[in-house]
């Protein structure tokens, strides 16, 4: 009886994972990167665009479906595309990063990214990972429910989707080449935007501003992502709440709030209810910037809610939307009880014996400039250059060979696999630091990890030249945030604010400004994942270092092999 019970079960799970297998969609796209003039601003710049649209084509999917996307590079300038928090399991040649996973597709080249979505439901995005391109090469990836599944929340009547972006009067591009020439910071961006439009705050954009419509009493999913490069953002909508449902294409437990705070990389998903009188109503993003005295864009995007009833304008009257009130720029406990806010939906499976113990700051730094560098390159103060560091490395990108092929075909010299696991010297990380810690070294370092590995990470940022809240994202992965605070992290008093029952599940971690956050997960996926600070201008700086993951004993815990058309160096 025992035995045919099993029986049953099994050809019962067989027949259930056929039917979830003939629902699985492969999804086929052409993403043409190319030149495309956009005016903004009353301005125009030739940026690069795919298929000439900004933001770029949302990508709509089911858990459990493939996708299929030939990118074909025909601009200037190299490229490559990463599906932001798609795990990638077996599949790092489809990640993305330049130098780490692939070499960039160069103009004239192409290559096609292959891989599924596999138990994550909710809103991610894509990118370039080239330098700066991806102020203008992104868009969203919505994934719902598998077929036949349903959201755990009452259907809602309509979605969108709200990608805040940034942008400058320039090329991206020429503003990056510009500050690594100086070494000094690079200019802010002159607006924000939401759907790739500032909104009517700023000059020529009232007539492209985004119109979300709704009818009263219906309930809208929005998701918001930050695509921005540089800036932490505030969220909000005039006289809505929001009820949070998901983030990073996880679900978490509802909770409502009026304000959402997005580092670069988040994604957030919120019900808002069309509970208030028919009129128009702001909904409007600007910077939380923690950094003290960093120049930084104060300007406000704004798109406008609108009830489908609401009364026209007489004549004359300005039909002005009602302007919600947003947090200081420097909110920081605004930010901080949004983020604390977070929990899974129910009761999870937390690493509790842990492999790999690892201790990683997280800041900037400076270079001292040789006597006989040329004073215009080293415009940060007092004759240096910024840089930035995890665990007083200054991340160094390969350039001929990347990190994922070395390791595969065990190619020498590529890179060292000595990236610390604790910091080499240990001070006050968020107190007042001597000057002499402050200059990291500089070196192409990975940790390895071997397949199946229970993992803890304890970020610490550090006051080193500014201490600011760094957006960390791990490639390749979800994790368990199971605790975060402000000043040192303690072991022996902090491990007591672990939550090892419903934490949050993440692609990418809000480290709080003179803080620490720690993390958790199994290392499950081979291949080489970098973990950076979604901040570009602080990975350009070196903010950055690489988890290398072993292949596992079975054959679905190796990596694939190299698809055929991965682009060389
Ligand atoms: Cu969203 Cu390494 O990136």
């Amino acid at each position: 009886m025992v035995t045919m019970g099993r029986t049953l079960t099994s050809v019962l799970l067989l027949f259930s994972s056929i039917v979830s297998l003939a629902y699985a969609k492969t999804h086929y796209h052409d993403f043409v990167v190319q030149e495309t003039k956009v005016t903004r601003l009353c301005k125009t710049q030739t940026v690069m665009t795919v298929n000439g649209q900004l933001p770029g084509p949302t990508l709509e999917v089911n858990n459990g479906d493939s996708l299929v996307i030939n990118v074909v590079n025909r601009a200037k300038d190299n490229v490559t595309i990463h599906w932001h928090g798609v795990r990638q399991i077996t599949t790092a040649w489809a990640d993305g990063p330049e130098f780490i996973t692939q070499c960039p597709i160069r103009p004239g080249g192409s290559y096609t990214y292959r891989f599924t979505i596999s138990g994550q439901e909710g809103t991610l995005w894509w990118h370039a990972h080239s330098s700066w391109v991806r102020a203008t090469v992104y868009g969203a990836l919505v994934i719902r429910p598998k077929q036949g599944d349903s959201y755990p929340f009452q259907k809602p009547k309509r979605e969108s989707v709200m990608v805040l972006g940034e942008w400058w009067n320039a090329n991206p591009l020429d503003v990056i080449r510009e500050a690594m020439r100086t070494g000094g910071g690079p200019n802010i961006s002159d607006a924000f935007t939401i759907n790739g439009q500032p909104g009517d705050l700023y000059n020529c954009s009232r007539k492209d501003t985004v119109i979300v419509p709704v009818d009263s009493g219906e309930t809208n999913l929005m998701r918001v992502i930050n695509a921005g490069l540089n800036q932490q953002l505030f969220f909000t909508i005039a006289n809505h709440k929001f009820i949070v449902v998901g983030a990073d294409a996880s679900y978490v437990k509802p909770f409502t709030t009026s304000v959402l705070m997005l580092g670069p990389g988040q994604t957030t998903d919120v019900l808002i209810k069309a509970d208030q009188p028919p009129a128009r109503y702001y909904i409007a993003g600007r910077a939380y910037a923690s950094a003290q005295g960093v120049p930084f864009d104060n300007t406000t995007t704004t798109a406008i809610l609108e009830y489908k009833t609401a009364p026209c304008p007489a004549k004359g009257v300005s039909s002005k939307p009602v302007m919600p009130s947003l947090p200081a720029y420097n909110d920081t406990a605004t930010a901080t009880s949004f983020s604390t806010s977070f929990r899974s939906p129910k009761k999870v499976k937390v690493p509790t014996d842990i492999d790999v113990n690892m201790f990683i700051t997280a800041g900037l730094g400076i270079l001292q400039c040789p006597p006989t560098a040329p004073a215009s390159t080293c415009q940060a103060p007092n004759r240096t250059r910024f840089t930035a560091s995890m665990n007083n490395v200054s991340f160094v990108l390969p350039s001929n060979f990347t990190i994922l092929q070395a390791h595969h075909l065990g190619v020498p010299g590529v890179f060292t696999t000595d990236f610390p696991a604790n910091p080499p010297v240990t001070f006050d990380y968020t107190g007042n630091v001597p000057q002499s810690l402050w200059q990291p070294i500089r070196g192409t370092k990975v940790y390895k990890l071997k397949y199946g590995e229970t993992v803890q990470i304890v970020l610490q940022g550090t006051n080193i030249s500014t201490a600011e809240n760094h957006p960390i994202h791990l490639h390749g992965y979800d994790f368990y945030i199971i605790a975060e605070g402000f000043g040192n992290f303690n072991p022996a008093t902090d491990t007591s604010k672990f939550n090892l029952v419903d934490p949050p599940l993440r692609n990418t971690a809000s480290l709080p400004v003179s803080g620490w956050a720690v993390i958790r997960f199994v290392a499950d996926n081979p291949g080489s994942w970098i973990m950076h600070c979604h901040l570009d201008v602080h990975i350009g700086w070196g903010l950055a270092m690489v988890l290398l993951v072993e292949d596992g004993p079975e054959v679905s815990q190796k990596l694939q092999k190299a698809p055929a058309d991965l682009p060389v160096c």
